[in-house]
């Protein structure tokens, strides 16, 4: 068992694989003791250490004494006494905002339970996974919590989360509700999170914990662009293969609140869940509400090992379905080629050539809807364009089959432009506030899948492009943020639940639409990496990492990406050049070698390539056919930062050590350079590998030690390894 209690002690003592996570219950309250390095079975209480800091904060005179303010505590609820941020803050029917949670009892159980109607990590058998329930409950008003702790022993990771039941007579009111929170008894640590914007997503940014709160306050009704739902806490000197780590991330693709702060005592407290201002929720009697899995890591050997394990949980047990496991299509994708102007004729003529060139599908991106030659309308109105193909999806469809390629179509379904069907005949099924205006992103608007009308309109629509199983593929993008936040569906004292129910509605959704299409690879999108979260991968296996495709950029965006994403997550493409985004010349090599993730494909139009380009790309094709498998599911180690140096390098390492693929791209030339070499990791010392492009033979220790030579003079010029054992 992963999780033991030890009656004498009441203690909780959590292993995931070499980390133990330990906690006591003491006068009904749980007391946080341990997060690190793993601890043989053995009483731990003494850890906890009661200074009696009062400064001004009250003591419990008659509840044991505890000043709550000073003490480490696994979940605090708002009004006893610890004024720094709490996990749990209600509003009970007298106005007060009191929750006194106590333990009542716990259990252990094997397996982990799925979290209703949300997307969660989950288990193939119930070895896998030992989870820990411990109910809380304030008598006075009948509010229980129960905590769950999921432990995956063998992946060294635990998830958690919280159900709120109301045994109460009076409804509550929900206003905040966090799903997981670490107390840490000192704050000599570095904080590291996301930031960044559309197209520039997922820089990395580290700095000192300093006293008051680091917060990543995302109300934008999605998750990701501007930060990504994860926070991590590590020791000042930690690296890659070094030093203590600790991260916490958010399943969960809407508003988030993550919060690292640094105490008067100090001390620090970490917290991921629902955003604290975007959310409320009204909690009848008898009901529970779920909140979010979190998703934690510890690991005392650096950030390589930190995001290896997340790597692993997300591509395994987060990710399902039939593209789960296998190499994924290469595919082109309309949209840089085509924009919105294209007809079946122009299609045909990208299908034949895709078909000589060996991609396994053609994506027809926006416009093949409505009546969409540009971005202004027709949302919502999911029948086929008949000016654009006036014998109906199929002529296309028929065509790629019969050369032995699928088609993969995009859709948008959250949205509706006012200049559509749809809107004229359902003007209040977006989101949008009685008498204010509707602020147009992209001239849409987002409709209330809160609304289970809306819900079934969006499955009925889709299903009639999707029921023939001539689509294989569906790209699903999402294009703008949540403004004017409210349902028409819902009452005054509901509409602060609006984003959540719609989060809800999406997840409804996709679980009917990915269960009765198996067979169709779905891919997440919002204006490229805006939902790059976990959320989305339970559906999801695969995302539109960004809308920047140049490859100088998106090294350091897949960089940042990879600190706690899988390379199978992360879609990229060879694009034209110059780059449509950034106007970069960069050499074909480099393109290639950047968008060989785990996920592969082209964003172009092959009729109009050079033929020196052209005649490379069913090379291409076939390397990340050979390779894709490697490159999706084995081992991936950040070798060079794009953000520090001048420029990147990292290699992927096949879980048996017989493959390795390594790309080093220089994105800046300094006169007299230095001797540029890469280094490697994850090899087998003694074994021989031969370079398949050049047959130089090395051995694992020279590779790992040394390195190859890399390129010191043109910019943007790569080089792309494949290191096999002989
Ligand atoms: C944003 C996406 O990220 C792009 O790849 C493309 O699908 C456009 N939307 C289409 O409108």
């Amino acid at each position: 068992m992963a999780i033991t209690y030890t009656p004498e002690c009441r203690q909780f003592k959590l292993d995931a694989k070499d980390t133990s996570y330990i906690f006591i219950e003491r006068d009904g309250f749980l007391l946080h003791l341990y997060w690190g390095a793993k601890l043989s079975d053995c009483d731990c209480s003494y850890m906890f250490r009661e200074q009696g800091r009062a400064a001004f904060s009250p003591r419990m005179e008659n509840c044991g004494g505890f000043i709550l303010d000073d003490v480490p505590l696994e979940y605090p609820a708002w009004g006893r006494g610890d004024m720094r941020s709490p996990a749990l803050e209600v509003i009970n029917a007298d106005g007060s905002d009191i929750c006194d949670l106590r333990y009542k009892c716990h259990k252990i159980i094997k397996g982990k339970p799925r979290i209703p109607g949300l997307p969660s990590t989950y288990v193939e058998s119930d070895d896998e996974c030992d989870t820990l329930v411990v109910t809380l409950r304030d008598d006075v008003t009948g509010v229980e919590a129960d905590l769950y702790y999921c432990v995956y022993g063998e992946l060294g990771v635990i998830t958690r989360y919280t159900a709120l039941r109301n045994t109460g007579k009076e409804s509550v009111n929900i206003a905040k509700i966090a799903s997981a929170s670490v107390d840490f008894d000192n704050i000599r640590y570095d904080v590291i999170s996301n930031f960044g914007t559309h197209c520039r997503e997922r820089n990395i940014e580290r700095t000192p914990l300093h006293h008051g709160d680091y917060v990543m306050d995302v109300r934008r009704g999605a998750s990701s662009h501007v930060h990504n739902p994860f926070i991590i806490l590590c020791d000042h000197t930690a690296d890659e293969t070094s030093g203590n780590v600790y991260g916490m991330m958010l399943a969960y693709s809407g508003s988030f609140t993550a919060r690292a702060s640094a105490n008067q005592f100090d001390t620090a407290r970490v917290q991921i869940g629902l955003n604290e201002r975007e959310f409320g929720w009204k909690l009848g009697s008898g009901e529970t509400f779920y909140a979010p899995e979190a998703i934690m890591c510890c690991t005392t050997k650096g950030f390589d090992e930190f995001s290896y394990r997340l790597h692993t949980l997300l591509r395994t047990r987060m990710c399902r379905g039939k593209y789960r496991d296998v190499r994924r299509p290469v595919l082109l994708n309309s949209w840089e080629a085509c924009y919105f102007s294209f007809d079946v004729e122009r299609l045909k003529k990208i299908g034949a050539a895709c078909a000589d060139l060996g991609f396994e599908l053609m994506v027809i991106d926006d416009g093949w809807f409505g009546k969409r030659d540009t971005d202004n309308c027709s949302l919502g109105d999911w029948v086929v364009d008949k000016k654009k193909f006036p014998n109906g999806l199929h002529e296309i469809s028929d065509f790629l089959a019969e050369r032995g390629v699928g088609l993969g179509i995009w859709f948008e379904p959250e949205m509706i432009s006012p200049d559509s069907d749809l809107y004229r005949a359902h003007p209040d099924w977006c989101i949008h506030i009685d008498g204010r205006p509707r602020s147009e992103g992209r001239n849409q608007l987002i409709l209330d899948l809160g609304r289970q009308e809306v819900c079934d309109y969006l499955y009925d629509s889709i299903s009639a492009i999707l029921r023939d199983g001539s689509i294989k593929y569906v790209k699903w993008d999402f294009n703008r943020n949540m403004t004017e936040v409210g349902s028409a569906a819902l009452p005054a004292d509901r509409q602060k639940e609006t984003t959540h129910r719609c989060y809800l509605g999406l997840y409804s959704l996709l679980e009917r639409l990915t269960n009765d299409y198996k067979d169709v690879l779905f891919e997440s999108c919002s204006g490229g990496g805006g939902r790059f979260d976990a959320g989305m991968l339970y559906y999801m296996p695969q995302v539109w990492t960004s809308d920047n495709s140049d490859a100088i950029e998106r090294l350091r965006i897949q960089y940042g990406t990879s600190l706690c994403y899988p390379m199978s997550a992360m879609s990229a493409h060879v694009s034209a050049s110059p780059n449509h985004q950034t106007a970069h010349v960069t050499p074909y090599e480099t393109r290639l070698t950047v968008a060989l993730t785990g996920s592969f494909g082209f964003e172009l139009d092959p009729t109009e390539m050079p033929d020196d380009e052209r005649n490379r790309v069913t090379d291409s094709i076939n390397l990340f056919k050979e390779y894709g498998d490697v490159l999706q599911k084995g081992r991936y180690h950040r070798l060079r930062n794009p953000h520090d140096e001048t420029c990147a390098a990292w290699c992927t390492v096949s879980h048996d050590k017989k493959v390795c693929i390594a790309g080093y791209v220089l994105t800046h030339v300094r006169m007299y350079g230095n001797n540029e070499r890469v280094a490697l990791r994850g090899l087998e010392p003694k074994a021989k590998y031969k370079e398949k492009f050049t047959g130089a033979v090395y051995t694992g220790e020279q590779l790992m030690n040394f390195g190859f030579h890399a390129p010191t003079t043109l910019e943007y010029r790569s080089i792309l390894c494949i290191f096999e054992q002989i």
